[in-house]
């Protein structure tokens, strides 16, 4: 019998997403694999059992079912179980440089686990770039979070009853999540700025119809290893704060989603900047789960100080379950592409892309840097 992959019923509250959808299992099959969908996995995402089975899955009723059968396990949000064992690979988001510990509870119960957050950032893995496929998600749903919010219209009017001028819109970061923001508020007409440490992102933003807003923070080098941003330093930051309060003043909307890996998320936004902006303006802060951009942020909330709403949207891609389901499936096929030949699992611990996402095998935490995370842990 060859190789089975299953997907689990995601169990985090909340999500909707699934791991794998119908029109995902055509690939599977093709690299000579075994699939078993466990009941109900895709019905929040808008995917009945009934278009899994048409493609050719095999159906089990419960978890355990699914871990009876299949080597590979495909989740959005890795759990640990009681059923995982030796015999298991568990591929999805575990968050391990946040959570080294879940990690380290299905290494000890003998079963590999790739972390797809992990995945790097190079050309041959865009396609399984997970977490950009997400984050351009969350960009999209922060604009119509946003909209909902904004007590005024985002687009430019002119009506019989008179103009409405076209909402200000100001985004904070533009890697993934920060354009993909800027390009919806764009369509929805607004005015839209947008500002991030790296200077290489100007011309993205300005292509997209925005206005770049440049900051001098005096030659202080804020681009680190591979084209991502480093942590800057306290005085640098507090000079950049000083330029953004002037910006803020004017805006309608500031969506933020500043962030550094591994890092918790820069401070952009204070208190005493939140002050200036007019009572009913609207941020939304893409970064609440990574301790926030905005001082005033509360995960999960949404907050009113100084008449200003603040959102603290957590999950974002699950509240889009489709979409965000389809795009994970399709990273998620290209990953199992590089990682399967001739219907085995073929790890070449020589391949960048699986030395960087692989956590735990053989019952051992494997990835130095989850290691050396757990050590602090352990020593704390
Ligand atoms: P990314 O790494 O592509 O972009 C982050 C950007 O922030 C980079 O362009 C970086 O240069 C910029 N940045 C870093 N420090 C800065 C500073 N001090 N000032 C201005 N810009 C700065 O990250 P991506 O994939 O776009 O994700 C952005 C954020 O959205 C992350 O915090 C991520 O966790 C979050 N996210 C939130 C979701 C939610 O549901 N709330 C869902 C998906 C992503």
């Amino acid at each position: 019998m060859g190789l089975a992959v299953g997907v689990l019923k995601e169990t985090a509250p909340g999500e909707r997403r699934v791991a794998l959808v119908p029109r995902a299992l055509e690939a599977l099959a093709s690299l000579g694999l075994q699939i078993w969908i466990e009941r109900g996995a895709g019905i929040e995402a808008g995917f009945p059992d009934s278009e899994y089975e048409t493609r050719g899955a095999l159906l089990a009723g419960s978890a355990d079912e699914v871990r009876e059968h299949a080597q590979v396990l495909l989740a959005v949000q890795v759990a640990d179980s009681p059923g995982l064992g030796a015999q298991h690979t568990v591929i999805g988001l575990c968050d391990a440089l946040d959570n080294p510990r879940l990690a380290a509870a299905i290494a000890a119960r003998g079963a590999s686990l790739f972390s797809l957050d992990l995945i790097p950032r190079i050309t041959r893995a865009q396609s399984m770039d997970v977490l950009s496929s997400m984050a351009t998600v969350a960009g999209y749903k922060a604009v119509i979070l946003a909209a909902e919010s904004l007590p005024r219209m985002f687009p430019l009017l002119m009506t019989a009853a008179g103009t409405v001028p076209p909402a200000k819109v100001l985004v904070l970061g533009a890697g993934v999540a920060g354009l993909q923001a800027i390009a919806t508020a764009r369509r929805l007409g607004a005015l839209v700025s947008g500002y991030d440490v790296r200077a290489a992102v100007k011309e993205q933003v300005e292509s997209l119809g925005a206005r770049f807003v440049s900051i001098t923070l005096d030659g202080a080098g804020a681009e680190g290893e591979g084209g991502y941003a480093k942590t800057l330093d306290e005085e640098v930051q507090r000079r950049q704060r000083d330029q953004l309060a002037e910006v803020m003043r004017e805006q309608d909307v500031i969506i933020t989603t500043a962030a550094v890996p591994g890092k918790r998320a820069p401070l952009l936004l204070t208190s005493d900047m939140v002050r200036v902006m007019s009572p009913g303006s609207v941020i939304v802060d893409l970064a609440a789960e990574r301790g926030g951009n905005c001082e005033l942020t509360r995960p999960g909330e949404r907050a009113v100080e100084f008449g200003v709403i603040i959102l603290g949207p957590v999950n974002l891609p699950s509240s889009v379950p489709y979409h965000a389901s389809q795009m994970y499936a399709r990273n998620l096929v290209a990953f199992l592409r590089n990682l399967i030949r001739d219907g085995e699992l073929r790890l070449n611990l020589e391949d960048e892309i699986v030395r960087d996402t692989l956590i735990a095998r053989n019952g051992e935490v494997v990835h130095t840097k989850v290691q050396a995370l757990l050590e602090t842990v352990v020593h704390a």
